[in-house]
């Protein structure tokens, strides 16, 4: 029996009609952003349309209408990810904001000179640079936890890197070059033990597995809506709401106020002290229409679809005489990175692309990772549930082609 009706799944996407150079698009560009369901983009329109006004100001029809809606996706949201407290869940612009908010808030007051902050050798950018730019400020420093060749964090060396000095933790719970999962319940077990708080890049994660902040006992957890069939410009950090209250606000303005006087200002309560200004309202909306149409599918259902989809895949492309995948970890997710002997990742792409085949080439954000792989770039296909395994023929297919105009 099937897992998903994905033809039916297929028909909720207007864009996978569309023919890409005369060929119907296949769409193997997830990670990077995945397309949007109609229910998200009517959402939307019909914010738009019907219901437009500014939120939490106003005490018109439309603007409580809009403040309703707002805060009911905050409670969705909630649910989704399991948290305990709809306040502790904050709307921001996506992953990095969120990383960035909890670098400037939570590093900025909690870091001296001297003081570290552990990430991992395959953290994408984001999950990187919002650390650097702190520790450089404050004159403390990262620490690099490594990866063995497969992909898989060293939980062993990751532990010896803790210190009197460490003060947070930030990794990613997919890889978005790898597709390892990481043990991520596991590595904050572990911080906790050492009282370090824990912050998750689930990015990546989101679309693709059940999240339980309260299950994983993570101090902050960050995603984006246009990886899981949201938006762009939408995304949440989820944080534990002791800490949250403690923390300084990250941004001043609107909403994030309860009294302003030219002598000082008394901030909002949560989660508006980390909202300042108006929203991305219908980029929220979209949000709670994604929220819903992945919980209509049923996140262990998208999960098995693409688990088959990430084993065919592999197999497939170990067919193919000169690719190497890159990234064998214990446990994966639908992400597949390679490279082909002899042919630059870029023309990879370029020379699939003619053929209706859309993937990602270059570092994906994560230049550190390749250097520790040793290589300038890879190719990557990453899945999603409107995948299908004809996608993944046409991906063989393109492959080969790339194959013979090397002749190679
Ligand atoms: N982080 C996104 C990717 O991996 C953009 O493609």
């Amino acid at each position: 029996m099937k897992i998903l009706d994905i033809e039916k799944i297929r028909a909720d996407f207007p864009i996978l009609r569309q023919s890409i150079r005369g060929r119907s698009l296949v769409y193997l560009d997830n990670a990077a952003t995945s397309q949007k369901p109609r229910s998200v983009i009517e959402a939307i329109g019909s914010y738009y349309s019907e219901q437009n006004a500014n939120v939490h100001r106003g005490v018109h029809y439309l603007s409580e209408k809009a403040t309703e809606e707002v805060e009911n996706v905050r409670v969705r949201v909630k649910k989704f990810i399991k948290a305990q407290d709809h306040r502790e869940v904050i709307f921001v612009r996506g992953t990095t904001e969120a990383i960035n908010l909890v670098a400037q808030s939570y590093g900025r007051a909690h870091l001296q000179a001297g003081d570290e902050v552990m990430i991992t050798e395959m953290e994408h950018h984001s999950n990187i640079v919002p650390w650097q730019i702190v520790c450089e400020e404050k004159g403390a420093r990262l620490k690099v936890a490594p990866i063995d060749d497969a992909g898989d964090l060293e939980l062993d060396l990751l532990e010896s890197l803790f210190s009197k000095r460490t003060r947070l933790v930030a990794l990613s719970h997919i890889s978005n070059v790898l597709g390892t999962i990481n043990p991520v319940k596991k590595v904050i077990e572990m911080a906790h033990r050492y009282q370090v708080p824990v912050l998750i890049d689930g990015a990546q994660a989101v679309p693709h597995m059940n999240i339980d902040v309260q299950d994983l006992d993570c101090d902050f957890y960050a995603f984006s809506g246009h990886k899981m069939y949201g938006p762009t410009g939408i995304g949440v950090l989820y944080g534990k709401r002791g800490l949250l209250e403690a923390m300084p606000p990250y941004q001043g303005g609107g909403d994030m106020i309860r009294k302003v006087t030219f002598e000082g200002t008394e901030y909002n309560d949560l989660p508006y002290k980390f909202e300042a200004g108006t929203p991305h309202i219908a980029g929220i909306i979209g949000l709670g229409a994604a929220v819903d149409y992945i919980q209509g599918m049923g996140l262990e259902k998208i999960a098995a679809h693409e688990n088959e989809l990430l084993q065919d895949a592999t197999q497939a492309l170990q067919k193919i005489s000169g690719v190497e995948i890159i990234g064998k970890a214990r446990d994966r997710a639908c992400v597949l990175s390679f490279v082909m002997e002899g042919v630059h990742p870029h023309d990879v792409g370029t020379i699939i692309d003619q053929e209706g085949v859309a993937i990602r080439v270059g570092h994906h954000c994560a230049m550190p990772l390749m250097k520790r792989l040793g290589v300038p770039a890879t190719a990557r296909a990453s899945f999603a549930v409107y995948n299908s395994h004809e996608d993944i023929q046409a991906l063989v297919h393109g492959l080969r082609k790339v194959r013979e105009v090397f002749g190679c």
